[in-house]
């Protein structure tokens, strides 16, 4: 998706390089955190697992991920380096990469789990699919892709912050069963973990996509 006012090929984090320096404050204060905390519990890493965050932004998920379990080998990976630069700092010693997530660098079948934490939201219903058919592509059989974002079953009743991005373009390919559909045909077996109101983000929606094969690691 391009932003016309950063002339990227990408939704920045914040939705403008000039806001980056206060993303962190900002998600944390919309409620982020305890967002990444429920991902990484479903996630179920284990020592020896290769993991992959797409769309890492600041890197806080990969941080969280890799401090849970340093015996895992975490990789974030961002389109933005001026995303990539702040996650860096924060966290010398943690892998940061980038890449785009429908374009990974990775080998066929080299991941255990790929994250994606409030992501998908930044792309159109093309770059989604593309997302979902490449990190099939990056998962090892039985390995998994586990979605947090914003959307899922959202409807008005959810409240004023739901209101507001059911009216969102960007929101559309989140909604009802855009996401689990887009999974399905990619080959996935997709389950809906876990959605829920959210005073700041309206829903949100956990998905557990398993690419079928072994049983997982
Ligand atoms: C709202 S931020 C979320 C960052 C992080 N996952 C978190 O939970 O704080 C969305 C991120 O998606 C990234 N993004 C946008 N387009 C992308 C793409 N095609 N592939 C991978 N990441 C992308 C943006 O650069 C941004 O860092």
């Amino acid at each position: 998706m391009t932003s016309l006012a950063n002339r990227h090929d990408y939704l920045p984090a914040a939705g403008n390089d000039l806001f980056l320096p206060f993303y962190d404050l900002l998600s944390r204060a919309l409620g982020s955190t305890a967002v990444h905390h429920t991902l990484l519990a479903q996630a179920g890493i284990e020592t020896g697992h290769t993991v992959l965050e797409i769309g890492c932004g600041t890197g806080n998920l990969t941080v969280l991920a890799q401090r849970a379990v340093p015996g895992a080998d975490v990789i974030g990976t961002d389109p933005d380096p001026r995303a990539l630069a702040r996650a860096e700092r924060k966290a010398p010693g943690i892998r940061f990469e980038r890449a785009y997530a429908q374009d990974l660098p990775h080998p066929d079948g080299s991941a255990d789990r790929v994250l994606s934490a409030l992501m998908l939201h930044h792309l159109d219903a093309e770059t989604k699919a593309a997302v979902a058919a490449e990190t099939f592509r990056v998962l090892r059989p039985g390995g998994r892709l586990h979605i947090a974002d914003i959307g899922g079953p959202m409807t008005p009743a959810d409240g004023p912050a739901a209101r507001r991005y059911l009216r969102s373009e960007y929101l559309r390919g989140n909604l009802g069963d855009a996401l689990p559909t887009l999974l399905r045909a990619a080959g996935f077996d997709t389950e809906q973990v876990l959605s829920h109101p959210h005073r700041t983000l309206g829903r949100v929606t956990y998905y557990r996509a398993t690419r079928p094969g072994n049983a997982g690691r």
